[in-house]
């Protein structure tokens, strides 16, 4: 790990304690970067939804998706404009609630609606409107089979086989259709990147309706572990490209081609910090216990991630000396609050160097789906985050108060 984050690690720690989540900017710019092949970035915030990391993506032209109120308006609140021409805010999910209906309809943001029953409902409240149609094209594929948003075991999305069912409710309504979607899970490989393209194609034939966009999701994997491979962003838009060009040729019209990544953009760039504040020998193992837990960095515990972790001493110097199993354990009163899991699941020993209490564990990018998927088990306040751009270093969230956490029971 480069010296200046260490520090900027330590730092952060110093100034809002541990457990805190930090950001690096320059990464985020040169993710975006690499996808400027695509005519529009649209940024699944789910990823990462502070308002302060949305504010940076909009000031490099990315585009946003929403899918709740809540991320709706954490948009607005980072500048996004709705109901432009330029479509901003994009709200896609696979049902609508009334609030939600009202506030899309009130501010002309376009949805993306993945069940009938959505399309329905937002075509009895405000004919005309912007949609686009969430296609499950049969298949689907993820880092875990959580991931995965295609086929027959997902709910996301609409069967391939009610696409023209839904063109009928389209016409019906007199929704304006904008384009057509197709997310088919969140880790996906260059196999399965043909097989949605042809997918695309024939969804955009059968559609038989102008439309003026397809969008090819997100799902585009990061690297995890040393030596894993970076994807190809212009082999990715190559194969997308090609299939646009396809589909232009049927609807006679250009499209514009949309991604709408979440992890990629933003993975790499984050750690979260904690503090060792226990050294165990249980057994022939040693369990490395941290101030950080599932209720901050849920992916190891939910989906068996893997995220690199490494130990620092408050000085800045890696903890070297010989290796052993070690587990790296988090505070809550559960067996499975452990960062180091193997594949699919439960407590699996890395050979690490043995830190002291008092030196601090850096979990590895842990930027996307860290910090918006954290909950308050074990009445935990939310961590706060940290922003590094160039040599500033601030807060862009405070920790939670344990007043916070108890005003709702008020
Ligand atoms: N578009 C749609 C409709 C999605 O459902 C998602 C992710 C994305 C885009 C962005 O996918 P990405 O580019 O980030 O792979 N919590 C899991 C990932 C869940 C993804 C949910 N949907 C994890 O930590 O790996």
């Amino acid at each position: 790990m480069p010296p200046d984050l260490i520090e900027a690690a330590l730092q952060s720690a110093r100034q809002v304690g541990t457990p805190v989540w930090l950001y690096d900017a320059g990464p985020i710019r040169a993710r975006v970067e690499q996808l400027r092949f695509f005519d529009c970035v649209r940024y699944a915030q789910k990823a990462n939804s502070n308002t302060h990391i949305l504010r940076l993506l909009r000031g490099l032209g990315v585009m946003v998706d929403a899918v709740s109120l809540g991320e709706i308006e954490r948009a607005l609140r980072a500048g996004y404009q709705p109901g432009t021409a330029a479509q901003e805010i994009v709200f896609t999910a696979d049902i609508i609630d009334a609030a939600t209906l009202r506030r899309v309809v009130e501010l002309g943001i376009p949805v993306n609606c993945g069940s009938p029953d959505m399309l329905q409902q937002v075509g009895a409240a405000h004919p005309g409107h912007p949609v686009w149609l969430r296609i499950n094209p049969g298949f689907g594929h993820g880092h875990s089979r959580k991931t995965n948003t295609g086929g027959p075991s997902s709910k996301h999305g609409i069967w391939h086989d009610e696409l023209e069912a839904c063109v009928r409710l389209i016409d019906e309504h007199g929704l304006h259709l904008v384009g057509l979607h197709m997310h088919i899970g969140s880790g996906v490989d260059y196999q399965h990147l043909h097989r949605v393209c042809d997918s695309m194609v024939d969804a955009v034939r059968r559609t038989n309706r102008p439309i003026e966009a397809i969008s090819a999701g997100g799902g585009l994997s990061v690297p995890y572990r040393a030596g894993e491979p970076e994807i190809d962003t212009q082999e990715y838009f190559a194969a997308w490209d090609k299939a646009r060009r396809e589909a232009e040729a049927i609807t006679g019209t250009r499209l514009r081609l949309e991604l709408e990544p979440g992890r990629f953009l933003v993975a790499n760039a984050g750690l979260l910090v904690a503090e060792v504040r226990a050294v165990k020998q249980v057994a022939n193992n040693h369990f490395v216990m941290i101030d950080a837990g599932f209720n901050d960095l849920a992916r190891p515990a939910l989906y068996g991630s893997h995220h690199d972790i490494c130990f620092v001493t408050p000085r800045g110097e890696p903890v070297s000396g010989p290796v052993g199993p070690t587990a790296v354990a988090g505070p809550l009163c559960e067996s499975g609050d452990v960062f180091t899991q193997a594949d699919g699941g439960f407590v699996d020993f890395r050979d690490l160097p043995l830190p002291q209490v008092g030196d601090f564990a850096i979990l590895r990018d842990a930027g996307a789906y860290g910090a918006s998927m954290s909950s308050n088990y074990n009445s935990r306040p939310l961590a706060p985050e940290m922003l590094r751009d160039g040599d500033t270093l601030r807060l862009i969230r405070r920790r939670q108060t344990i007043d916070e956490l108890l005003a709702l029971e008020a």
